[in-house]
């Protein structure tokens, strides 16, 4: 497996692809690999010809800094993971200078509301920290594909609206999120959790099934009001956000319209780890 940390060792060596009909794939990621990215990783490598993936802990999505300090990181076991895949993929390593340069600083963009809600509101400038690294990413290994998961289906829109209007010629695949046998979505924060409190966090799962298995027969208040009085008795566990919006523009909703796909999202902590998971609903 082909490892750069430099740009311009990169560049040179994916305008090899360039002229031909080849398609690159992309992956990007925090680090801390899991099944979840690994499907993300084989999604691409049937898709395209060669697909680069990225480990960069980018430092301007976290509003808390704490949060980043403790954010788990262990290259040697992720380079493990990628290295079965040998020369199907290329590994991007880059420290934050190379990407920042001597100025880590969080670009603006607009986001048509679909960041009013959820992360949004709950992490400032969250939004923009990741389109100012996804950005760069995109111009650095210019793909053909980029693969991003659904758990974090909020980030997912924005990318999806970043490169329509900026009329990238990149297609975002979106890929289903991979749990564990109880339901938790997979994530790279999981592994802050002990046994116990993973059994705690099967709830987000369990509340987010709820909402699924009574979309049809219950009205969007009643889920949230059950959902939140559950959420009171289970000892362990805080819940932040359990909401109900529409796919499309992500705006919270107590009512159904046809035609319109909804999504449940929830938020919750768990001594001190904060998950996130949604499901679609109709
Ligand atoms: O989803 C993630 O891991 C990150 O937000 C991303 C897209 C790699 C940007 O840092």
């Amino acid at each position: 497996m082909l490892t750069f940390r430099s740009i311009s060792a990169l560049t040179k060596y994916l305008d090899k692809f360039s002229d031909s009909e080849a398609k690159i794939g992309f992956v990007p990621t925090m680090g801390s690999l899991h099944e979840g990215h690994i499907s993300l990783v084989d999604k691409s490598i049937r898709k395209s010809t060669i697909t680069v993936v990225s480990i960069f802990l980018n430092p301007t999505q976290f509003n808390d800094f704490k949060d980043l300090k403790e954010y788990p990181v262990d290259h040697n076991a992720d380079f493990r993971t990628l290295k079965v895949y040998d020369d199907q993929l290329i590994l991007f390593t880059p420290e934050i200078k190379e990407i920042y340069g001597n100025n880590v600083k969080t670009k603006k963009f607009s986001f048509s509301g679909l960041d009013k809600y959820m992360e949004g509101s709950s992490r400032g400038n969250h939004f923009n920290g990741v389109i100012t690294v996804v950005e760069r990413l995109f111009e650095i290994v210019k793909p053909d594909y980029a693969f991003f998961g659904e758990k974090d289906f909020q980030q997912l829109r924005i990318i999806e609206l970043f490169v329509k209007d900026r009329s990238l010629s990149i297609k975002i695949i979106r890929c289903k999120t991979k749990r564990s046998c109880d339901g938790l979505a997979l994530s790279s924060r999981n592994k802050k959790l002990n046994n116990s409190s993973k059994k705690i966090a099967s709830n987000l799962y369990k509340a987010l099934r709820f909402a699924r298995d009574n979309f049809n027969s219950l009205e969007i208040s009643e889920i949230i009001s059950n959902i939140e009085k559950k959420f009171q008795k289970i000892s362990g566990i805080s819940l932040e956000y359990f909401l109900i919006a529409d796919e499309s523009k992500l705006h919270p909703t107590n009512r159904k319209s046809k035609g319109i796909k909804y999504r449940a999202f929830i938020a919750a902590k768990i001594n001190n780890i904060r998950l996130i998971d949604n499901i679609n609903l109709n």
